[in-house]
Protein backbone atom coordinates (compact mmCIF):
# COMPACT_ATOMS: atom_id res chain seq x y z
CA UNK A 1 0.00 0.00 0.00
CA UNK A 2 1.28 3.32 -0.46
CA UNK A 3 1.50 5.83 1.95
CA UNK A 4 0.30 9.42 1.26
CA UNK A 5 2.28 12.45 0.75
CA UNK A 6 3.13 14.34 3.38
CA UNK A 7 2.68 18.09 3.39
CA UNK A 8 5.99 20.19 4.71
CA UNK A 9 5.71 24.22 5.25
CA UNK A 10 8.63 25.18 4.35
CA UNK A 11 10.29 28.47 3.71
CA UNK A 12 6.72 29.73 3.20
CA UNK A 13 5.62 27.10 0.61
CA UNK A 14 3.94 24.24 0.88
CA UNK A 15 5.82 20.57 -0.75
CA UNK A 16 4.12 17.29 -0.66
CA UNK A 17 7.37 14.81 0.15
CA UNK A 18 6.90 11.33 -0.77
CA UNK A 19 8.50 9.57 2.56
CA UNK A 20 8.03 7.22 5.40
CA UNK A 21 6.55 9.91 8.82
CA UNK A 22 9.67 8.47 10.44
CA UNK A 23 11.85 9.80 8.06
CA UNK A 24 14.12 12.71 9.84
CA UNK A 25 13.38 16.23 9.01
CA UNK A 26 16.72 17.12 7.75
CA UNK A 27 16.98 13.88 5.26
CA UNK A 28 13.72 15.34 3.32
CA UNK A 29 14.86 18.99 3.34
CA UNK A 30 18.16 18.14 1.53
CA UNK A 31 17.60 14.87 -0.12
CA UNK A 32 13.73 15.62 -1.24
CA UNK A 33 13.74 19.51 -1.04
CA UNK A 34 17.53 20.38 -2.15
CA UNK A 35 17.64 22.55 1.13
CA UNK A 36 21.35 21.95 1.95
CA UNK A 37 22.04 25.05 4.50
CA UNK A 38 21.24 22.79 7.08
CA UNK A 39 24.19 20.19 7.72
CA UNK A 40 24.06 16.88 8.98
CA UNK A 41 26.92 16.64 11.38
CA UNK A 42 26.23 14.33 14.51
CA UNK A 43 22.89 12.89 13.93
CA UNK A 44 22.35 12.53 17.44
CA UNK A 45 20.95 16.23 18.57
CA UNK A 46 24.36 17.12 20.28
CA UNK A 47 26.27 19.68 17.76
CA UNK A 48 23.38 21.97 16.11
CA UNK A 49 24.94 21.89 12.51
CA UNK A 50 21.07 20.83 11.30
CA UNK A 51 19.11 23.83 12.80
CA UNK A 52 16.42 24.96 11.31
CA UNK A 53 13.73 27.11 12.96
CA UNK A 54 9.90 25.45 14.11
CA UNK A 55 7.25 27.95 14.87
CA UNK A 56 9.98 30.30 15.43
CA UNK A 57 12.05 28.07 17.59
CA UNK A 58 15.30 26.41 17.26
CA UNK A 59 15.17 22.74 16.67
CA UNK A 60 17.34 19.92 15.21
CA UNK A 61 16.28 18.88 12.52
CA UNK A 62 18.37 15.35 12.42
CA UNK A 63 16.40 13.95 15.07
CA UNK A 64 12.84 15.36 14.24
CA UNK A 65 10.33 13.24 12.32
CA UNK A 66 8.53 14.65 10.34
CA UNK A 67 5.41 13.50 11.43
CA UNK A 68 6.11 16.07 13.93
CA UNK A 69 6.26 19.16 11.77
CA UNK A 70 2.90 18.88 9.90
CA UNK A 71 1.06 22.14 10.51
CA UNK A 72 4.02 24.16 11.36
CA UNK A 73 6.21 26.58 10.28
CA UNK A 74 9.74 25.30 8.96
CA UNK A 75 12.04 27.96 8.13
CA UNK A 76 15.59 26.85 6.88
CA UNK A 77 19.15 29.09 5.58
CA UNK A 78 17.67 29.48 2.56
CA UNK A 79 14.55 30.94 3.76
CA UNK A 80 16.75 33.68 5.86
CA UNK A 81 18.04 35.30 3.13
CA UNK A 82 20.03 35.26 -0.01
CA UNK A 83 23.04 36.49 -1.10
CA UNK A 84 21.87 39.36 -2.60
CA UNK A 85 19.47 40.15 -0.25
CA UNK A 86 20.73 38.55 3.18
CA UNK A 87 18.95 38.79 7.00
CA UNK A 88 21.00 41.08 9.55
CA UNK A 89 22.30 37.84 11.07
CA UNK A 90 23.82 36.48 7.84
CA UNK A 91 25.59 39.98 7.54
CA UNK A 92 26.84 40.62 10.73
CA UNK A 93 28.75 36.70 10.22
CA UNK A 94 29.93 37.92 7.17
CA UNK A 95 31.14 40.87 8.64
CA UNK A 96 32.65 39.60 11.48
CA UNK A 97 34.19 36.75 9.23
CA UNK A 98 32.66 34.18 11.72
CA UNK A 99 33.91 31.03 10.15
CA UNK A 100 36.78 29.23 9.46
CA UNK A 101 35.67 25.79 7.81
CA UNK A 102 32.09 26.97 7.98
CA UNK A 103 30.20 23.61 8.74
CA UNK A 104 28.89 24.61 11.84
CA UNK A 105 27.26 28.15 10.19
CA UNK A 106 24.23 27.17 8.97
CA UNK A 107 23.49 25.78 13.05
CA UNK A 108 25.11 29.22 14.02
CA UNK A 109 23.27 31.49 12.21
CA UNK A 110 19.61 29.86 12.50
CA UNK A 111 20.45 29.43 16.69
CA UNK A 112 21.49 33.45 16.44
CA UNK A 113 18.16 34.24 14.71
CA UNK A 114 15.91 31.99 17.15
CA UNK A 115 18.15 34.41 20.26
CA UNK A 116 17.26 37.48 18.43
CA UNK A 117 13.57 36.72 17.93
CA UNK A 118 12.55 35.83 21.30
CA UNK A 119 15.28 38.59 23.11
CA UNK A 120 16.37 41.31 20.65
CA UNK A 121 19.01 42.53 22.22
CA UNK A 122 20.91 40.19 24.69
CA UNK A 123 23.66 40.50 26.35
CA UNK A 124 27.25 38.89 26.00
CA UNK A 125 26.38 35.67 28.24
CA UNK A 126 22.74 35.46 26.60
CA UNK A 127 24.33 34.63 23.86
CA UNK A 128 26.65 32.53 24.60
CA UNK A 129 24.24 30.77 26.34
CA UNK A 130 21.88 30.59 23.54
CA UNK A 131 24.99 29.01 21.69
CA UNK A 132 26.75 26.52 23.90
CA UNK A 133 25.07 23.64 22.74
CA UNK A 134 26.26 24.44 19.24
CA UNK A 135 29.70 23.03 18.59
CA UNK A 136 32.21 24.88 15.93
CA UNK A 137 35.69 22.61 16.18
CA UNK A 138 37.70 25.38 14.46
CA UNK A 139 37.77 27.63 17.03
CA UNK A 140 36.15 30.55 15.69
CA UNK A 141 33.37 31.10 18.63
CA UNK A 142 34.87 34.63 19.96
CA UNK A 143 33.74 35.50 15.95
CA UNK A 144 30.38 34.18 16.43
CA UNK A 145 29.76 35.77 19.14
CA UNK A 146 31.08 39.12 17.79
CA UNK A 147 28.93 38.23 15.04
CA UNK A 148 25.90 37.55 17.18
CA UNK A 149 26.48 40.89 19.43
CA UNK A 150 26.62 42.91 15.67
CA UNK A 151 23.59 41.40 14.75
CA UNK A 152 21.89 42.62 17.57
CA UNK A 153 23.26 46.35 17.06
CA UNK A 154 25.48 45.95 20.65
CA UNK A 155 28.91 47.25 20.15
CA UNK A 156 30.70 44.72 22.65
CA UNK A 157 34.75 43.92 23.11
CA UNK A 158 34.38 40.12 23.04
CA UNK A 159 37.25 39.22 25.31
CA UNK A 160 39.31 35.27 24.48
FE1 LIG B 1 21.75 17.34 14.11
FE2 LIG B 1 24.28 17.19 14.98
S1 LIG B 1 23.50 16.74 12.99
S2 LIG B 1 22.54 17.97 16.03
Amino acid sequence: MTQPAIRLKVNGRIHEVDAAADTALLYVLRNDLELNGPKYGCGLGECGTCTVLIDGVAARSCVIPISGCLNREILTLEGLGSPSDPDPVQEAFIREQAAQCGYCLNGMIMTTKALLMRNPKPTEAEAREALRYNLCRCGAHIEIVRAVMRAAGRTVEVQD
